[in-house]
Parts: structure tokens; C-alpha cells; sequence
């Protein structure tokens, strides 16, 4: 049974209410931390190992030392909750049913930032959790926990929630910002990074949802102790929004120390898919990490088991592995199309894209455009090779990541399937067909194909 931290109430009746909440030791961490200096509030974070949960997997206790702190300067905290990466939807789980755990994880992170001003910045098509968020807040402050003089400490905090209008861009931290300072949303050129020049130009973190909220367990257990669960780099809980040809899609707690295998077929967890159908492959961590076929998706090049943490999924960097990312977990049964399935991607991507770098302005829907003449039976053999270049082109010349995030599903899928790009080739009516498996049985050709 995988340790719960962040969903152990989550089945309690009422818990969205801060009267159950409370009842269950909520802001029991914020009566704990306030009795602490900021700086001791960082270590526990830095102790825990914690690494933020919006994809890039950053130490977060890290990333709160890097935080200036000029003299009157204010400083804001803002909360990633766009959420808007296709296969995820973990942070949406935790504001709608859980909204306490993130206001006082909120409360927690401000008090160490020294921020008076923290924002949520959710997607719009979240249209009725702001609501939710702004009840949790209201709640919060009639019980003292939030406004001037917080607990009677001195300490003052106000929490706003923007909404976003339904940009994946503003996803991206900085784009982000610009759009919450209400311009479009445009990433910016980095140095300078936000702890030092972030909201209205003043210093600021963002943290995703998932993370602010994991510091409330930090605070009650110690960091020491949280550090204790999961395995190496890859400490404490994460949740995992499953997907897909799976008998039980949602979203789970897990311990990191679980192998994907177990992920996928334990009743626990995904329960099996669906129809006794084998598994083809799987995007472990929304739609811009790496897609793996099944059989280096449950072991790493060297035959090891192959586990739902950083490093292990990770094993083998781009070549064989994948990444964490985010946690939107997405399963592909043998009757899936990776073609399609790359094509549908692509064309999210050339949609997002905010068309500030001309790779990735003109790259993603070149991209769309290949795999689109590849998938109706009109590709050539030629197409493959272009579109591997048109992906390389991308990749790490765009002011943000989007641009990676938009070449690598292109770039796996070649790299493990080009089977069955070729056999879309060679057979003009494949569009309405099922290539099924593909040729993905041994590890090392597929190995050796990413050398190309
Ligand atoms: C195109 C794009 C979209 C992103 N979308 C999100 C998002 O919806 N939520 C999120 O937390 N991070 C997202 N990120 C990552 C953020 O830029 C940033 O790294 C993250 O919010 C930092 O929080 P963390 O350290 O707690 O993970 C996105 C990045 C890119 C490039």
C-alpha cells in the first residue's frame, strides 16, 4: 500500500469545508511554521529533497534560496496552476477536492518567501474551481489564517486567484507572468529568472500546485522523515493522472519506489487494460515527454525493472528512457496509431505555440503538416527524414521549452516506431487500419536506431 500524504483525506466527506479540514489537522503546519524563522522553513524544504512537480523537477528548496531579497522590495509567491499539458490533470484533483492543503501550503511557502502577496494563476477552462479557491481563501481568513496579522505574529497575507483565458504558453513561468501582469502571454528571455526579476519586476517563485501543497506534510512530518519515502533523488509522494487504455483512470498517490509494471496492472493502481489487450506504449509524463514502447517502458535498456521515479524512468536519457514530467501518465493499447497519436500532438503544439521563435512558429505545424500527408497515405520515405530534421531544428532554439516539448514526441516516435511509419507509407488505406504492435520486441535495434 503506497503511503498517502497529499490524498489521505481526500475521501472524507466535507473535506473541501474548512471545518473538516481543520478537524483532520489542517493548518495544523501553519500553527507549526509560523513558530519558525523563514530561513528554517527553506532548510526543511531543502532537507526534504522535494523537487517541484510542474514537470522540470527543480529542488524547490533550492529554488527558494535563490530568491533576492532587496530592501523594500516586495516579494510574491505564484502558483502554477494552468495545468493545461494534454494527460494531466493531478493539480486539478487536489484544488477541487482538497483546496485547504494548497491555501495552506500557500500560507507556509509566503511566511518563508516573505511575500504579503501571493496569486493562484489557474487555466480558464478550470471555469468553476476559482470558486472553490476563493471559498477556501474566505474560510481561511475568517479563522485568522489569512489577512493582517496573521495568528497575531505580525505577518500579513493576501491570496488572489487569476484566471487564465486558456493558453498553454501561459503554463511557462514567465509567460505566465506577463499574462497575470495583464499582457499577452509571450515568455521571456532568461537571465534574468524570476526569483530575481519576476512579477511587476520584483522577486518571485512560481511553484506548481502539487509542490506549495507537499509542503504542508514537509512542515507536520519534518523534511528529514519525507525524505525518508520514495528512493534517492526522487523523495516523498507524487501524483500520477493515469489515462488511456487503463480499467481505472484518475489520479494516484504514489510512493515513487513502485515499478511502472505494478503502475499499470496492480488493482491498486491503473488495473490492467482493458479487454485482456496488450500494452504498445505509454507517455509516462504528459504530452511533451518522450513516448516508449512497452518493453522499455517496463525495463531500462539493462533488463532492470524500471520504476515510477525520476532517475529510473529517465534511465537510458532520450535514446530509451523518458521523463517524469508532470505525471500525466497516458497508456496506449496494441490498437492505438502512434502516427495519429504523434499527428494529434503535433497539431496541439502548432496551436500553442506563442510564435515568438520562428522555429517553433514555423516547425510545429510543418511538423503537423508531415505527419498529417504521412497518416492520410500520401508520406513518402523522404517525409521521415525531413520530419526528423524539422524536430532537431526545434529542439533547444526557442526561448522557452515549448519548442522541446513539441519536437520530442515527434523525435520518439521515429526513434521507436519507425516501423510503422514505414508501413503508413507503404500502404495508402492505412489510415482506416491498425498497424498493432510493431516491431518493438528487442530493445537494441531500438537502441541503435536513436544513433541516427
Ligand atoms: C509550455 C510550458 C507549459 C508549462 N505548463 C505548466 C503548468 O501548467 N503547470 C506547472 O506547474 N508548470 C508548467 N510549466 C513549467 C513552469 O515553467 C515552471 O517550471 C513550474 O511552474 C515551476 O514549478 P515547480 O518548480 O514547482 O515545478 C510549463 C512549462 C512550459 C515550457
Amino acid at each position: 500500500m503506497s503511503k498517502k500524504l497529499l490524498l489521505k483525506d481526500a475521501h472524507i466527506e466535507g473535506i473541501r469545508t474548512y471545518d473538516v479540514y481543520r478537524r483532520q489537522g489542517g493548518y495544523e503546519a501553519v500553527e507549526k511554521a509560523l513558530k519558525l524563522t523563514p530561513d528554517e522553513i527553506t532548510e526543511e524544504v531543502k532537507t526534504s529533497g522535494l523537487r517541484g512537480r510542474g514537470g522540470a523537477g527543480f529542488p524547490t528548496g533550492l529554488k527558494w534560496s535563490f530568491l533576492a531579497k532587496p530592501e523594500g522590495v516586495p516579494r510574491y509567491l505564484v502558483v502554477n496552476a494552468d495545468e493545461s499539458e494534454p494527460g494531466t490533470f493531478k493539480d486539478r484533483y487536489l484544488m477541487e477536492f482538497i483546496p485547504h492543503l494548497l491555501i495552506e501550503g500557500m500560507i507556509i511557502s509566503s511566511f518563508a518567501m516573505g511575500a504579503n502577496t501571493s496569486y493562484i494563476y489557474i487555466r480558464g477552462e478550470y471555469a468553476w474551481i476559482p470558486d472553490i479557491l476563493e471559498q477556501a481563501i474566505d474560510e481561511a481568513r475568517a479563522a485568522g489564517f489569512l489577512g493582517k496579522n496573521i495568528l497575531g505574529t505580525g505577518y500579513d497575507l493576501e491570496i488572489y486567484v487569476h484566471r487564465g483565458a486558456g493558453a498553454y504558453i501561459c503554463g511557462e513561468e514567465t509567460a505566465l507572468l506577463e499574462s497575470l501582469e495583464g499582457k499577452r502571454g509571450n515568455p521571456r528571455l532568461k537571465p534574468p529568472f524570476p526569483a530575481v526579476k519576476g512579477l511587476w519586476a520584483c522577486p518571485t517563485v512560481v511553484n506548481n500546485v502539487e509542490t506549495i501543497a507537499a509542503v504542508v506534510p514537509i512542515i507536520n512530518i519534518g523534511g528529514a522523515e519525507y525524505a525518508k519515502i520514495g528512493v534517492g533523488r526522487s523523495t516523498g509522494t507524487k501524483l500520477i493522472s493515469a489515462c488511456g487504455n487503463i480499467n481505472k483512470p484518475g489520479v494516484y498517490e504514489i510512493d515513487m519506489t513502485i515499478t511502472v509494471e505494478e503502475f499499470i496492472y496492480s488493482d491498486e493502481y491503473c488495473g490492467g487494460i482493458p479487454n485482456g489487450k496488450r500494452l504498445k506504449a505509454c507517455i509516462p509524463g504528459g504530452s511533451s515527454v518522450p513516448i516508449v514502447p512497452a518493453n522499455l517502458l517496463l525495463r531500462t535498456i539493462n533488463g532492470e525493472p524500471r520504476y515510477m521515479n525520476y532517475e529510473s524512468l529517465a534511465d537510458g536519457g532520450f535514446a530509451t528512457g523518458t521523463m517524469m514530467g508532470s505525471g500525466g501518465f497516458i497508456v496506449l493499447d496494441e490498437d492505438q496509431s502512434v502516427i495519429k497519436h504523434t499527428m494529434s500532438l503535433a497539431h496541439f503544439y502548432a496551436h500553442e505555440s506563442c510564435g515568438q521563435c520562428t522555429p517553433c512558429r514555423e516547425g510545429t505545424p510543418w511538423m503537423f503538416k508531415i505527419l498529417k500527408k504521412i497518416e492520410s497515405g500520401m508520406g513518402t520515405m523522404e517525409d521521415i527524414d525531413l520530419l526528423w530534421d524539422v524536430q532537431r531544428k526545434i529542439e533547444g532554439n526557442t526561448i522557452c521549452p515549448l519548442g522541446d516539448a513539441a519536437a520530442w514526441p515527434v523525435a520518439s516516435a521515429i526513434r521507436h516506431f519507425r516501423d510503422e511509419f514505414e508501413w503508413y507509407i507503404n500502404n495508402p488505406a492505412a489510415s482506416s487500419g491498425t498497424y498493432g504492435l510493431g516491431n518493438y520486441a528487442d530493445p537494441i535495434p531500438i537502441a541503435a536506431k536513436a544513433e541516427q
